[in-house]
């Protein structure tokens, strides 16, 4: 073995400690999500690239009267550490939300807060992901869950999607012929980063699957409530709460500085993940725990949520439009029925890594469609994230990125 220490560059005295990263940093990638945080604040890009909610759906003025208030009157709770699994009364609102939702609340044991969706990711790969074990995932599918699972060393396998959402058909296959998941990954709802959801046909299908093979099914619902016009199918969850983990995240329909969102799932599950949760930030913050009861309670996350909807609604129709009018001939893309992104796929083998650093020198800013996958696909492709561009720049930021591709195109 090789001590650190060693490894030491003596023309600059630094050190160089990559030669100590443990085996399961080799294959994470992430370069990607830092880049998109990195643009978090450019004012002078147009960005496509990172899912975040618009600002002006943050109710900055009620949130400012809620904190105030919380900490005048309720600082021995809303400063103070929390029940790992969240504190009751917060974890009360929450599961009578469910229960409206999806018609069925979680009992007692099935329900933990976590801090935002990808917390509960990481406690799931953390306390049931061996090296080796096969996770299967949508082909393509958020990166954040790639890299949680990858994490523990798991053999991400991914199974396509088409407009109707994993193709069940094709993992049927693939367990008939003796391939054996610990865990299904899935976004049912208006997918990342596709925009596309799975049908309740296929929903119906993959419990039966998951009940048959044993494996469990974790479902990411971090699009759920923001669907542009009826009601998506009924959650996986709700078909079969005895093989399915829900995550959700209340990142996109309150906002992400809290890091907030729940787990819901089988008890032995949730007591196993409140568990793994302990050693990594013990509990979320009960100050954003207590701003969200209070907030959810009164009525104004249920209001927010309906203009959010508009909002992302008038943003994907004009981005649409804008592809309509600017990309190169041959060029698809995905018409989602809600969420934050449509997925483009440029034509003639083009390579959308490759071009990011032309798009940026237009400043413009995309995320490429390669690390959405656990394979090597994904060359030609691009996720485009509506939801925090201007109205009036989305013109301009399609017709960039249409220049860029036409040029590559051209040199071809
Ligand atoms: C499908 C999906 N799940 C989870 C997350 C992460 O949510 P959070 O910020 O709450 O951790 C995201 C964020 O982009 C996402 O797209």
């Amino acid at each position: 073995m090789t001590a650190i220490t060693e490894q030491r560059d003596w023309s600059t005295g630094r050190r160089d400690w990559s030669a100590g990263l443990a085996r399961r940093t080799h294959s994470l990638g992430g370069g990607e999500i830092t880049a998109i945080l990195a643009l978090a604040g450019a004012t002078d890009v147009i960005t496509f690239s990172g899912g975040f909610p618009d600002p002006a759906t943050f109710p900055a003025g009620l949130l400012a009267g809620i904190a105030s208030r919380l900490i005048t009157e309720d600082a021995g709770v809303a400063l103070q550490y929390s029940a790992t699994e969240g504190l009751a009364g917060v974890r009360d609102y929450v599961s009578g939300r469910l229960g409206s939702l999806e018609g069925r609340p979680p009992g007692g044991g099935e329900l933990m807060i976590t801090s935002g969706g990808i917390d509960c990711m990481e406690l799931l790969a953390k306390s049931f992901v061996d090296p080796g074990d096969v996770v299967v995932v949508e082909a393509p599918t958020y990166l954040g869950a790639i890299m949680a699972f990858r994490g523990y060393e798991a053999d991400v396998r991914g199974v396509p999607v088409d407009g109707a959402g994993l193709r069940v058909e094709v993992l049927a296959g693939l367990l008939a012929g003796g391939l054996r998941p610990k865990i299904l990954y899935t976004i049912p709802d208006f997918q990342n980063p596709t925009g596309l959801s799975m049908s309740a046909e296929r929903r119906a299908e993959l419990v039966a699957l998951a009940r048959r093979y044993g494996f469990l099914i974790a479902e990411d619902v971090a699009y759920r409530e923001l669907g542009f016009g009826s009601a998506p199918p009924p959650s996986l969850w709700s078909l079969a709460p005895d093989v399915v983990l829900q995550a959700g995240t209340f990142s996109k329909i309150f906002f992400p500085g809290v890091r907030l969102g729940w787990a819901a799932g089988p008890d032995e599950i949730i007591a196993t993940l409140v568990v793994a949760k302990q050693n990594s930030d013990q509990c979320s913050g009960a100050l954003g725990q207590r701003m969200l009861e209070e907030f959810g309670r009164s009525g104004h996350l249920d209001r927010q949520i309906v203009k959010s909807r508009a909002l992302y609604a008038r943003r994907a129709a004009l981005t649409s439009a804008a592809l309509a009018e600017h990309m190169p001939e041959g060029t698809t893309w995905t018409a989602p029925e809600g969420g934050f992104y449509i997925w483009l796929t440029a034509p003639g083998g083009v390579d959308t890594v490759a071009l990011s650093a032309a798009a940026r020198d237009k400043k413009v800013a995309y995320v490429p469609g390669r690390p959405f996958y656990p394979g090597d696909d994904g060359l030609a492709q691009i996720r485009l994230a509506y939801s925090r561009v201007a109205d009036d720049l989305i013109d301009e930021g399609v017709r960039r990125i249409g220049e860029v591709l036409r040029t590559a195109l051209g040199e071809k």
